[in-house]
């Protein structure tokens, strides 16, 4: 059965958000769903997510280098032993644990296990740059997952919800999806999770769908949900999204008040005597209480806490520069004719200065002449562009030795003819 899950090709870049959501469409889904409720898109058309998935899973599985938890199991609503499908091998002395064991994972398939794959863009060049996309248009942190089920699979992941929301696409197969009311509303996901059968009710339902090939789900986070197969296999792709929200701004806002307190003696100094000593009551309403509370309040920064949370989303993850080392490869014969395009993968800042051009990207920097500025914002508008027809620097050998310092740094790369 899993090799009819098969991909070949690629047609990376064709896929964005807005096509995704067709024909609901972006402004919609912000004004009616993101965030508030599910949203099944039923397409119609069973070969809209064709090329998305560039590897062969059987390819995957006979790897001896991914490990454990990278490939999970669940069966019968519970997690399967990771022992019963992994390994130890020793090589030049060096010993590799929880190699994931593809045969005996296939045999677990074949005895009715779900199995689901985290990371799947490493696996594919067209959901890397999904993921990307999302994360940019979206803001979010985004992980992408991938769960293939055999036929008659019948809660193997027992009803629950994620602290995430989640953007689900059908991609082969078929998989029934039950929906029941979130425990409570907007869970995050640093929130101990509570549980949620008896929540997984009739008088709770809010969907029982099919999703078929093509289809997409969207649900928010905290939404219960649960899937069955029937007679047919299914693979489908889920990208998490961890939405940031007013807790994440506040909570580093407070962080930077209480970094900062540390720096002003008066809330270092020593309280009356510890409340715990028998009989000691303390003056909450004092005007000394009074003043330390009150003077917290100047300290409280949300466009800084902003700027934090922007910073920690924009050097997050480690990003992944397809096409760098072919490109590196090929330094040495830049000229006027060599096209370039942008690595959508990583994200990237370009400012400039009264003398440079600053272009940051996750946890380096480039600075460059200033006339250099318009060049770097016409690669990164994403267009091919011919490294002769670039604008800025007066002349071509700046261009070319500005475009081999940004594909020294993997954030463009030498463009398909
Ligand atoms: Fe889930």
């Amino acid at each position: 059965m899993i090799e009819s899950f098969e991909r070949a090709g690629t047609r990376s870049g064709t896929l964005d958000l807005s096509r995704l959501l067709e024909p609901v469409g972006l402004e919609r889904f912000y004004a009616e769903h993101f965030g508030r409720a599910p949203l099944v898109i039923p397409r119609g058309d069973a070969t809209f997510y064709d090329n998305l998935l560039t590897t062969d899973i059987d390819e995957i599985l006979a790897r001896d280098d991914v490990f454990y938890p990278t490939i999970r199991a669940y069966r019968n609503g519970s997690t399967v032993d990771p022992q019963t499908f992994t390994y130890t091998y020793e090589l030049g002395g060096e010993f590799h644990r929880d190699v994931i064991d593809g045969g005996k994972l296939l045999a677990l398939y074949e005895a009715g296990a779900t199995l689901m794959f985290r990371g799947v863009e490493r696996y594919s060049r067209a959901i890397m740059a999904l993921r990307a996309e999302i994360e940019t248009v979206l803001g979010t942190g985004t992980d992408v997952s991938m769960f293939v089920s055999p036929p008659e699979a019948h809660e193997n992941i027992a009803a629950h919800y994620d602290g995430v929301d989640n953007i689900v696409l059908q991609i082969s197969g078929r998989k029934r999806w039950r929906l029941w009311r979130e425990p409570y509303e907007n869970p995050l996901i640093e929130q101990p999770f509570c549980d949620v059968s008896s929540l997984a009710v009739d008088e709770n339902l809010i969907a029982d769908v099919v999703l078929e090939p093509g289809d997409l789900l969207y649900t928010p986070t905290g939404i219960v949900h649960q899937t069955d197969t029937t007679n047919s296999s299914s693979l489908h792709v889920t990208f998490g999204l961890n939405v940031p929200r007013w807790y994440h701004l506040l909570s580093r806002a407070a962080l930077k008040i209480f970094r900062d307190v540390r720096n002003d003696e008066r809330y270092r100094h020593a309280l009356p005597l510890p409340a715990w000593v028998p009989g000691v009551e303390h003056d909450l309403d004092s005007a000394e209480y009074a003043s330390l509370v009150a003077d917290l309040r100047p300290r409280f920064e949300l466009r800084d806490a902003l700027r934090v949370l922007d910073d920690e989303h924009f050097r997050g993850k480690y990003p992944s520069r397809p096409g760098q080392l072919t490109s590196m490869a090929a330094l040495g014969t830049l000229d006027a004719d060599t096209r370039l395009i942008v690595v959508q993968t990583v994200p990237i800042r370009v400012t400039e200065t009264t003398e440079h051009c600053l272009v940051e990207f996750h946890d380096n920097f480039l600075r460059l002449p200033r006339s250099a500025h318009l060049l770097v914002e016409a690669v990164v508008s994403g267009e091919p562009m011919r490294i002769g027809d670039l604008p800025g620097p007066a002349t071509e050998s700046s261009k070319i030795a500005i475009a081999k310092k940004l594909i020294r740094e993997g954030l463009c790369v030498l463009a398909q003819a």
